[in-house]
């Protein structure tokens, strides 16, 4: 029997010794968490999301009395970033969240959100950062798909299946 390993490389550092673009990024998630509308968790998420073209798009997570129609904050900022500048790749994510009024020592995305984050990295060709923020320390994963070894994409769908035809 083989065993395989998977390997997930994190570097940790402080806020301080962050790139100023970063620091920018991260202080937006941060503040982002002020906009949660999550009455039912009382957990406010907040992310951050660095776009080729310079801008930051903020978001925050989105609850509803049915549990699974409301949206965590990952996918709220890279669904919003993607439907409005959908030429500019994502460069980077940031993600802090808020509970009982103190700053969470580190969230990372779950599993829906690392999906969504590796369908921006195959569409864009180009890996996405992500900052996880702690209260001190800031940790950073150098790609989605480096969260999610053995991952699905659209790589393992059948190719040579032909397109539905439109019904019109
Ligand atoms: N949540 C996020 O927004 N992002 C995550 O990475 C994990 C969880 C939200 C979903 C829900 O509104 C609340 O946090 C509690 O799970």
């Amino acid at each position: 029997m083989k065993e395989l390993i998977f390997e997930t490389k994190i570097r940790a550092f402080p806020v301080a010794e962050a790139p100023e673009i970063y620091k920018e990024l991260i202080e937006s998630a941060i503040d982002a968490t002020a906009n949660a509308y999550a009455p039912y968790s009382r957990f406010n998420v907040g992310a951050a999301v660095l776009l080729k073209n310079g801008k930051i798009m903020a978001g925050s997570n989105q609850e509803n009395a049915a549990y699974p129609s409301g949206l965590c904050a990952e996918r709220v900022a890279l669904f919003s970033a993607n439907a409005q500048y959908p030429d500019s790749a994502v460069l980077a994510l940031a993600i802090a969240a808020v509970t009982n009024g103190k700053q969470v020592d580190m969230i990372t995305p779950c599993g829906a959100c690392r999906q969504v984050l590796l369908e921006v990295e195959k569409r864009y060709r180009s890996p996405v950062k992500i900052l996880l923020c702690g209260r001190k320390q800031i940790y950073m994963a150098e790609s989605a798909a480096s969260l999610l070894p053995l991952c699905f994409d659209g790589s393992d769908i059948q190719k040579d299946v032909s397109p539905p035809t439109h019904p019109l």
